[in-house]
């Protein structure tokens, strides 16, 4: 008899090779998946998601096995990085394969492939046996989904079947990693970091903004890397530890109602404020991180404030902030 996981995983491979969408779980966020050398099914993906046709998808493959239909150089770095990272929340840039279709690579000479490390995930992309194209499964430019249930309020109706892998154990998009120029280019920061990535390169790959990085990327298409992305409804502001009480006090007296995501409780009593605690841990904060963005964005505050976390640690998660802060607000 087969297993009810099984009889899933036999029909998301009979949807994704009918053309059709299915949303399933990774070990960073939920991904909205398509056959990715079936132009008409990629093409669902961006009327899903609102997304606009020149933003690239990233290709989820069962294993690093299936790289080289997908690019067609294979530098000595990819290799590093596929055998110490994948599965995992990695995806690599590479120049990509003739036979990619248009719409997954945004019409760019990359691709962006990864094995994500999520046993469903695995089960489904081996079972389909090739490449599935799949951004974060939520309308562009808003949160992400770290649950099923996200996934069906972000897009519902719209997706055939959603498979439930329960909340994603990282909570944020993969480390991207730009290995088509001379040096390798970490075009969003991750759970992996520049520092683990430099162990396995030998030195640490240059962050976008680095006067070295290769003057071309300046027209490399990353949603990731637009300044407004991520982003609740209500106005969201990021805000130091010490300057917390006094931003609240003020919101007050403007009547405002605020929420709060801080990573201690309230220091005093502040009626009318809704205090949300997060993990003080980076990797813990990170995943309930949309799961909280989410909440604070349901309350219908008028504003949201986010303790403004400091140090090298908290790079991935600060981007996600900035990024959330700066899209907040526009609805
Ligand atoms: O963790 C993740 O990466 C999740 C899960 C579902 O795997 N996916 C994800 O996809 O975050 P998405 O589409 O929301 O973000 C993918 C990012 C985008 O910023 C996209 O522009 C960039 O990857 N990307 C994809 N292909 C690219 C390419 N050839 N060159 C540059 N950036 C690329
Ligand atoms: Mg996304």
């Amino acid at each position: 008899m087969m297993t009810e996981i099984g009889q899933d995983i036999e029909r998301a491979v009979a949807l994704l090779k009918a053309g059709e969408l299915v949303a399933f779980p990774t070990e960073t966020v939920y991904g909205l998946g398509a056959d990715a050398m079936n132009p008409a099914a990629v093409a669902k993906i961006f009327a899903v998601k609102g997304r606009p046709a020149d933003h690239p998808v990233i290709v989820h493959l069962p294993d690093a096995t299936h790289l080289s239909r997908w690019a067609r150089e294979l530098p000595p770095e990819a290799a590093l990085l596929a055998e110490k990272f994948w599965p995992g929340p990695l995806t690599l840039i590479l120049k990509r394969h003739p036979d990619v279709p248009d719409l997954v690579t945004g019409g760019q000479d990359s691709v962006g492939l990864r094995v994500p490390n999520h046993p469903l995930a695995l089960r489904l992309l081996k079972a389909f046996g090739s490449g599935i194209a799949a951004p974060s499964a939520n309308k562009f430019g808003r949160i992400s989904p770290t649950t099923a249930q996200h996934v069906k309020d972000d897009l519902g109706e719209a997706v055939p079947l959603i498979l439930d892998g329960g909340p994603c154990e990282v909570g944020i998009e993969s480390t991207i990693v730009d290995l088509t120029h001379r040096r390798a280019v970490i075009l969003r920061p991750g759970r992996i970091s520049a520092d683990e990535l430099g162990r396995v390169l030998g030195r640490n790959p240059l962050s976008p903004d680095d006067p070295l990085a290769p003057a071309e990327l300046a027209s490399t298409r990353a949603s990731g890397m637009l300044a407004a992305h991520y982003a609740p409804k209500t106005p969201l502001a990021l805000m130091p530890d010490d300057s917390l009480p006094i931003a609240l006090r003020n919101a007050l007296v403007r009547k405002e109602r605020v929420a709060v995501l801080a990573t201690h409780p309230a220091p005093f009593e502040m009626p009318g404020v809704i205090w949300r605690e997060a993990p003080a841990d980076p990797a813990g904060f990170a995943h309930e991180l949309y799961a909280n963005l989410r909440a604070l964005d349901a309350m219908g505050v008028d504003r949201i404030y986010v303790q403004k976390p400091v140090g090298a640690k908290w790079l991935a998660v600060l981007d996600r902030l900035q990024r959330a802060a700066a899209g907040s607000g526009e609805v």
